[in-house]
């Protein structure tokens, strides 16, 4: 039988498994019994990459480079036509190595001329390789994806880490779009997010624990076996969305809280915190190829619905006033919080 392709392997995988939702029980929000507001007046508007979006969700990077990820690249893209919202691609490597691939990723393009489209590459990337993969498909910004963990559970995965962070200032420098660094289902520390910042990058994704896990399909795949407890290795979205929050109190970069966000509650308590988009990866893919297109716009629809009702129950007509709602951090987040002594403006 031939061996199928790494990448459609990921979601042949990705579909038996159903993760929960990030855990952000520990976040409160406080109902506003006189919001003082009408629901018509709530706006979802977020600004991210200097630039004015109608709402803060958007499609992260799942595929590409194999006939069936051509078939879902185009799902994806008529899906974020549809609700108006940004979309990311799959690491663009495989087309950057063979030309013939290139409209695996391109199809984007032909059904969503005009929209919010980014590139993405792994942190081996140089900045020639960056450029390219940006112009393959006229993106507006480039997504480098940190994954160390997968890369060590797969059999045939990278054993070398070093110089990432010297590539990825190379790149900022470099590329006239914008580089958003991402994780990918582990999170990222303060320590992390303050030398990507200093690095030049616009904007950071912190890709918590707590949706899609590629140690745990990487470990499938390879049939390694590893330990639960190493399976769980990572930052928790939540948390990892207060460690990079305080790293970019004061600068001008963006957050964006992604990792088992397909939750409307989860999605107001990111916002809430301070971050300025969120992104959707597992559970649109999963909606995709299980239900259909029509289920997943209705499904993102429904989530920006019950946004705006949670934001007018805290009585907040914009995410800027979202922001300045009062909220609680208990529990063990709370514990975490003031053990790494970790600030929260909320408005930056
Ligand atoms: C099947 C699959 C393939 C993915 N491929 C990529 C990729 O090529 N590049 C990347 O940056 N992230 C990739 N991701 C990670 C997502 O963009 C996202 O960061 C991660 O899955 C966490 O979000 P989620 O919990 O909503 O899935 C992939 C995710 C899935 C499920």
């Amino acid at each position: 039988m031939p061996r199928i392709n790494r990448k459609d392997e990921h979601i042949i995988i990705r579909l038996k498994q159903r993760p929960g939702l990030a855990d952000f029980s520990d976040i409160h929000l406080i109902h506003n019994c006189l919001p003082e507001r009408d629901l018509d007046e709530v706006t979802l508007e977020t600004s991210l990459l200097e630039q004015r979006l109608r709402s803060p969700l958007f499609i992260n990077a799942l595929t590409g480079g194999t006939p069936l990820s051509k078939r879902i690249n185009a799902a994806l893209a008529g899906a974020a036509r549809e609700c108006g919202l940004p979309l990311a691609l799959g690491s663009q490597r495989v087309a950057l190595e063979n030309r013939l691939v290139e409209d695996t990723f391109k199809v984007v393009r032909e059904v969503y001329p005009d929209g919010q489209i980014w590139a993405n590459l792994g942190s081996y990337a140089t900045p020639e390789l960056a450029r390219r993969a940006v112009e393959m498909i006229d993106a507006a910004a480039l997504q480098i994806h940190l994954n160390t963990p997968q890369e060590l559970v797969m059999a045939e995965g990278d054993r070398s880490f070093r110089g990432a962070l010297q590539r990825i200032s190379e790149i900022a420098a470099a590329v006239s779009k914008p580089v958003i660094v991402k994780e990918v289902g582990c999170g990222i520390a303060r320590e992390q997010a303050l030398l990507l910042l200093e690095a030049g990058v616009s904007a950071i994704d912190v890709g918590g624990r707590g949706g899609t896990n590629f140690m745990a399909i990487e470990n499938r795949r390879s049939r390694k076996r590893l330990s639960r407890e190493i399976l769980d290795w990572g930052l928790p979205t939540a948390i990892s969305l207060l460690e990079v929050l305080d790293a970019a109190a004061g600068r001008r970069a963006g957050v964006i809280a992604g990792g088992g966000m397909f939750s409307s509650l989860n999605i107001a308590k990111a916002l809430a915190l301070g971050a300025d988009a969120v992104g959707l990866a597992g559970e649109p893919l999963y909606l995709l190829l299980k239900r259909g297109r029509r289920a997943l716009v209705k499904a993102i629809k429904k989530l920006e619905e019950e946004l705006r009702l949670i934001m007018l129950l805290t009585g907040s007509a914009t995410l800027g006033e979202l922001r300045r709602a009062p909220l609680v951090i208990t529990g063990f987040t709370g514990a975490w919080k003031k053990e790494r002594a970790l600030h929260l403006p909320r408005h930056r």
